[in-house]
C-alpha cells in the first residue's frame, strides 16, 4: 500500500491543485472536507497533512476550523493561506484582519533556513537573501505566531508570510505553493512530502493497476459487471480495468445512436471485442434515435431526447443480462471532489456523478466506479499501462450527444453522414501537420489543439465546380485551445492546414460546398455551436 498525504479543503478554487502537484511528485493524495471528525484523522492513516486555502475570515466567529486531532496526530503539517491562518489561530497566535489586502504576484524572502524552504529560492539579493516569486491571495494576515513557531518568509505587506515550528513538523505559508505561478511551488510541496514527511514516490499508474484490480475483485466478487462504453476516455479506461481484473463477468453495452464519429463504432469493437477479448454489446440504435429527434430543432430539446433515448436502450439491454448487480462507470476524481460540495457544513456527502444519469436507482443495480479516486491525466496514463493506444486515451473529448449539438437545427441521418466525413478529413489533417518540424520534441496540431471538429450549419450556399453551379450546404471548423474548457482561444491553426482541409473536404465531400473557420473564443461563444 501507498503512503497517502491528507488534504483538508476550507473551500479554496485551487484545492484540485494541491492533490494534483502531490501526486505529480509521486505521493497519493486525497481531498477530505475540513469537517472531518477527529476521529477520521485519527484513522485515516496519512504520512502528512496539507490544510488548504478557503474564502473565509479566522476573525469572525462562527468560520472553519481543523479538527483538532490535526495538531495532535504527531504527522507533519502544512497550512496554506487560509489553512496557515487557521493553524496559527488554533495554536495560539494572532490572525487580523488586514488592511492592505493582497492579490497577485509578491516577491517573498525566505527566513530561518527551514526544512521546507532552505536552498529554494528564484533569486537571491545582493545581501545574501534568498527570495521568492510567488502567489499571494488574502485579504487576512498572522500578526503573532503560535508559541514555538519562527518566522520561515516575509514581505512588505506581509511580515509573516510564514512560519515554522520544525520540532512539531507544523509549517504554513501565506501564498499558494500550488499554483504554477509560485515558480518554485512544485519544489516546495515535493520537499514536503518526500524530505518532511517521508513519503516515497510510490504512486504511478503501472503498479496502480495492481492494487485497482485487487479492490474491484474484493468488491465485486463473482458478480457480474455492465458497463455504457461510449467511445470516450473515462469509459474505455474503466472498461479496460474492470476487464483486467473480472474478463468475462464484465460486460460492455455500445450504444451507436447513429451520432457518432466516422468509424467510430468499429475502432471501439475492433479494440475491445477484438483485441482485449471483452465481451461487448453492440447496439445500432440509429433508427430510434433519429426517429425521435425528427423535427426536433431545439439544441436544449435535441440534449434531452438523446439523453433519454440513450437510458432506453441502455436499460434494455441491461434488462437482458439478468445476472448483473453491478453497474460501471467512469466517474473521475474531478467529479467526486466537485459534487462534494466546497467547505461548507453538512455540503460534503459525496454523490455520485451519474454518467448516464438514472440508471443506477431503475435497474436496482450497485455502482461501481473504479476512476473515482484518478485526475485526468492519471486515467490517461492508466490507459496507457493498460495497454489501449495512446491515440485514443488522448483524444480530444467528445460530448455525449455527440454529432447532434455539431448539426444545427433538426438532425437527419444525410446530415450527420456529410459531417463525419468533413470532421474526419479535418482531424486526419490535424494529425497529419506538425507544429514546428524544426522542433526537437514534434508535435502535431491535434495535441496542439484541445478539441477541434467540424459543424454542419444546414444552409445552402452557391459555388462552381468544373463548368457547374453547385448550391450546397456549408461547414465550419473550430479547434480551440484551453486548460479548463471553461474559457477558450480559438486556435491560430495555419492558413496551408486550413486551405488543405477546406480543398478536401470541398473535393472529397460531396453536397458540401463551403468551408468556414470559426474565430471566436469562449466567452462569449461556447465551444460546442449548440
Ligand atoms: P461548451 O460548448 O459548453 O463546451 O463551451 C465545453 C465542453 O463541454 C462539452 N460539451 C458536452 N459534453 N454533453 C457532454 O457530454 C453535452 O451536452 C455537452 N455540451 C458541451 C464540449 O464538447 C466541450 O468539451
Amino acid at each position: 500500500m501507498h503512503s497517502k498525504i491528507l488534504i483538508l479543503d476550507f473551500g479554496s478554487q485551487v484545492t484540485q491543485l494541491i492533490a494534483r502537484r502531490v501526486r505529480d511528485a509521486g505521493v497519493f493524495s486525497e481531498v477530505h472536507p475540513y469537517d472531518v471528525s477527529d476521529e477520521f484523522i485519527r484513522t485515516y492513516g496519512a504520512s502528512g497533512i496539507i490544510l488548504s486555502g478557503g474564502p473565509s475570515s479566522v476573525t469572525e466567529g462562527d468560520t472553519p476550523r481543523a479538527p483538532m486531532a490535526v495538531f495532535e496526530a504527531g504527522v507533519p503539517v502544512l497550512g496554506i493561506c487560509y489553512g496557515m491562518q487557521t493553524m496559527a489561530a488554533q495554536l495560539g497566535g494572532v490572525v487580523e484582519n488586514g488592511l492592505v489586502r493582497e492579490f497577485g504576484y509578491a516577491e517573498v524572502r525566505a527566513h530561518g533556513h527551514t526544512a521546507l524552504l532552505n536552498g529554494i529560492n528564484d533569486f537571491v539579493t545582493d545581501e545574501g537573501h534568498g527570495m521568492l516569486k510567488v502567489w499571494m491571495s488574502h485579504g487576512d494576515k498572522v500578526n503573532q505566531m503560535p508559541e514555538g513557531f519562527k518566522l520561515m518568509a516575509s514581505t512588505p505587506n506581509c511580515p509573516i508570510a510564514g512560519m515554522a515550528d520544525e520540532s512539531r513538523r507544523f509549517y504554513a505559508v501565506q501564498f499558494h505553493p500550488e499554483v504554477t505561478h509560485t515558480l518554485q511551488g512544485e519544489a516546495m510541496l515535493s520537499r514536503f512530502v518526500h524530505e518532511i514527511c517521508g513519503c516515497k514516490s510510490d504512486w504511478n499508474m503501472p503498479d496502480y493497476i495492481e492494487e485497482a484490480v485487487a479492490a474491484i475483485r474484493a468488491q465485486v466478487g463473482s458478480d457480474e459487471v455492465i458497463l455504457g462504453l461510449s467511445g470516450g476516455v473515462d469509459s474505455s479506461v474503466a472498461a479496460a480495468l474492470i476487464h483486467r481484473a473480472i474478463g468475462d463477468q464484465l460486460t460492455c453495452v455500445f450504444v451507436d445512436h447513429g451520432l457518432l464519429r466516422l468509424n467510430e463504432g468499429k475502432m471501439v469493437m475492433d479494440m475491445f471485442a477484438k483485441n482485449l477479448g471483452v465481451k461487448v454489446i453492440h447496439v445500432d440504435a440509429t433508427a430510434q434515435f433519429m426517429g425521435h429527434l425528427a423535427g426536433v430543432t431545439d439544441p436544449e430539446a435535441k440534449r434531452k431526447i438523446i439523453g433519454r433515448e440513450f437510458v432506453e436502450v441502455f436499460q434494455v439491454e441491461a434488462g437482458k443480462l439478468s445476472n448483473a448487480k453491478w453497474l460501471a462507470q467512469g466517474t473521475i476524481y474531478p467529479d467526486v471532489i466537485e459534487s462534494a460540495g466546497k467547505g461548507k457544513k453538512g455540503a460534503h456527502t459525496i454523490k455520485s456523478h451519474h454518467n448516464v444519469g438514472g440508471l443506477p436507482e431503475t435497474l436496482n443495480l450497485k455502482l461501481l466506479e473504479p476512476l473515482r479516486e484518478l485526475f485526468k491525466d492519471e486515467v490517461r496514463k492508466l490507459g496507457v499501462a493498460l495497454g489501449l493506444p495512446h491515440s485514443m486515451v488522448y483524444r480530444h473529448p467528445f460530448p455525449g450527444p455527440g454529432l447532434g449539438v455539431r448539426i444545427l437545427g433538426e438532425v437527419k441521418h444525410e446530415y450527420a453522414e456529410l459531417l463525419r466525413r468533413a470532421d474526419a478529413i479535418f482531424i486526419e489533417e490535424l494529425r497529419n501537420t506538425v507544429v514546428d518540424p524544426q522542433a526537437e520534441k514534434q508535435i502535431t496540431w491535434y495535441d496542439a489543439t484541445s478539441q477541434a471538429f467540424a459543424v454542419f450549419l444546414p444552409v445552402k450556399s452557391v459555388g462552381v465546380m468544373g463548368d457547374g453551379r453547385t448550391y450546397d450546404y456549408v461547414v465550419a471548423l473550430r479547434a480551440v485551445q484551453t486548460q479548463d474548457f471553461m474559457t477558450a482561444h480559438w486556435a491560430h491553426l495555419p492558413y496551408d492546414l486550413l486551405g488543405r482541409v477546406s480543398n478536401r473536404i470541398i473535393n472529397e465531400v460531396r453536397g458540401i460546398n463551403r468551408v468556414v473557420y470559426d474565430i471566436s473564443g469562449k466567452p462569449p461563444a461556447t465551444i460546442e455551436w449548440e
